[in-house]
């Protein structure tokens, strides 16, 4: 069944923060990251591209290379792969240890990518103005507290070359059952319903289960307006 924006945030108590919540509930999701990457190699960061990402330049009926920004980078693993295969890469990450152990990676592999230090939902402030033929999204969205997911959304719309594609993976909902402590905002996931009501002009091409032991999801969007 397909949701509107209303309903999905008549179910999400994010909606009713107040703007002190709402910057304490930014400022733990960001304590939280930089403590996975003092704490030395955080546990997504595999060194290895999906095979999805890969399907998607190098598989049957692969997109040219053109510009790509990736949102949420870590140390620079898919970046620094969609520099080799001939694409012009900007890529952004909150934390600022990531920035640098990424921009160390990508000089030691010899590629060039713009490697930013800043938010993803505020794209305004930093220089990439685009247009992008293809936005990557590792798990980055999914822990975006609800709140900012409008300016995310509306951020990647503005810098889309018509036909943009969006590779998008994200972990579902945790059950109520077994909610994080960690960020409150982290149980929420991401839903095909979501991005489908938060993505105007966008059409969500494609859903695909992951592997992992929870559920989680590939998801491939692509601006049509
Ligand atoms: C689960 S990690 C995945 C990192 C990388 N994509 C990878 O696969 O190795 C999510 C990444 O998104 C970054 N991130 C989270 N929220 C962000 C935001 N609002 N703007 C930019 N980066 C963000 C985190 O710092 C972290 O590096």
């Amino acid at each position: 069944m397909e949701e509107t924006m209303d309903q999905l945030n008549a179910q999400n108590p994010d909606s009713d923060l107040t703007p002190t919540e709402q910057a304490q509930e930014e400022e733990s999701v960001h304590r939280a990251l930089e403590g996975f990457y003092r704490a030395g190699k955080p546990p997504w960061d595999t060194g290895v591209t999906p095979p999805e990402l890969v399907a998607l330049v190098e598989g049957q009926g692969a997109l040219p290379p053109g510009r790509a920004l990736e949102l949420g980078c870590g140390t620079g693993t898919n970046a620094i792969y969609l520099a080799r295969h001939g694409w012009e890469v900007a890529a952004v990450d909150l934390i600022d240890r990531a920035v640098d152990q990424a921009r160390q990676r990508a000089e030691a592999a010899g590629v060039t990518v713009r490697l930013l230090h800043g938010d993803a939902t505020r794209l305004d402030e930093l220089n990439v103005p685009g247009p992008f033929d293809l936005f990557f999204d590792l798990s980055c969205y999914c822990g975006i507290p609800l709140h900012r997911r409008d300016a995310y959304a509306a951020g990647l719309t503005h810098r889309a070359a018509p036909g943009a594609r969006l590779l998008m993976f994200g972990y579902g909902p945790e059950p109520l059952d077994n909610p994080t402590t960690e960020v409150k905002s982290w149980a929420a996931g991401v839903t095909a319903d979501e991005l489908r009501a938060r993505f105007a002009g966008w059409e969500l091409l494609d859903v695909t289960p992951g592997t992992n032991s929870v559920p989680t999801f590939w998801f491939t969007l692509q601006r049509v307006a």
